[in-house]
């Protein structure tokens, strides 16, 4: 990043492209800056967008100028309700572990919009039981929302995904992968983590594939971030013995992820496709 030394970044969550000068402490825009992570204007669909990660991804995207359509089975119209405060967030509510959630998130936003520029996929099931008691049910709840439901996004998306590509800004595709797609988990969430890894390899997969399509796919890997889906974890073992796990010791927030996600779904991220680009302090690496 190229910021003259008289300037420094100020980096509060939602202000990634705006630069502060030292001596006036006036906020002003750095056009190289702006230029390489604007998103204002784009259209984007962030599955799992009224809580947790995807929430966080969803504000993140209104707060650079986006307009966002999120999904989730419970308090979707709440939270972007909320969201809209900083700008344009428009609720889709769906089960995306059925066929049926996941046709009418598609047609719904087909009908609304011509063209998507960002599909994020953050909506994640989680199950954790020993491997005896490592139920069926769990396996199918776990890959249809994991899994599955962003393969049939891609696919009846497709279309609104081309209509917003254009040469040299792509339309981009984004999967919340996992530390436990990349490792073997130190939980018994064996449904879960396959699911991550096959995740990463169904980004790369498509990415193969879209290549010549105008799309660019690719995952983050997150770590830990303090959600409800990391509760399992911080109740059986406590909340410190969780992030001493991390080698950066500490947890995931807001801005590491918008940061990964305005990276990818701007001009700076337009040449990066079938990567799994890790944002977890280094867990992966334990
Ligand atoms: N938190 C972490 O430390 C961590 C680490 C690695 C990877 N991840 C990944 O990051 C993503 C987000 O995780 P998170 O921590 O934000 O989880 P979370 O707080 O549990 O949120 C999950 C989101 O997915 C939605 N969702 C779950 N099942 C759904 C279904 N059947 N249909 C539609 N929406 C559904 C939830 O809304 P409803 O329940 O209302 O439907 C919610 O919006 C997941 O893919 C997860 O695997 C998280």
């Amino acid at each position: 990043m190229r910021a003259s030394p008289e300037c420094e970044l100020n980096l509060t969550p939602g202000s990634l492209i705006m630069l502060v000068d030292a001596e006036s402490r006036l906020p002003r825009k750095d056009p190289i800056v702006t230029a390489l992570f604007d998103v204002s204007g784009k259209v984007a669909l962030v599955t799992g967008g009224s809580r947790g990660i995807g929430r966080m991804i969803a504000k993140g995207l209104v707060d650079a100028g986006a307009k966002v359509y999120i999904t989730s089975r419970t308090g979707c119209e709440e939270a972007a309700a909320e969201l809209s405060r900083a700008g344009e967030c428009l609720p889709l509510p769906a089960d995306l572990s059925s066929e049926e959630g996941v046709g009418s998130v598609a047609r719904a936003l087909r009908s609304a919009e011509p063209a998507l520029h960002v599909l994020v996929h953050s909506a994640g099931a989680h199950h954790v039981a020993p491997l005896e008691e490592h139920a069926p049910e769990a396996w199918d709840e776990v890959w249809s929302v994991n899994v599955k439901s962003f393969f049939r996004l891609v696919q009846e998306l497709q279309p609104e995904l081309r209509a917003a590509a254009r040469p040299g800004d792509p339309a981009r595709v984004i999967a919340m992968g996992s530390a436990d797609g990349a490792r073997v988990p130190q939980m018994d969430v064996y449904a879960y983590g396959a699911s991550k890894a096959g995740l990463h390899h169904l980004v790369a997969h498509l990415a193969r594939r879209l290549a010549r399509r105008g799309i660019t796919v690719n995952a983050i890997s997150p770590g830990a971030f303090p959600t409800d889906m990391l509760r399992p974890a911080i109740d059986e073992w406590g909340e410190e013995t969780v992030m001493q796990q991390v080698p950066m010791r500490r947890f995931g927030e807001p801005s590491d992820i918008e940061a990964a996600v305005l990276y990818l779904a701007s001009r700076g991220g337009s040449y990066v496709t079938g990567a799994v680009i890790p944002v977890d302090g280094g867990l992966t690496l334990v």
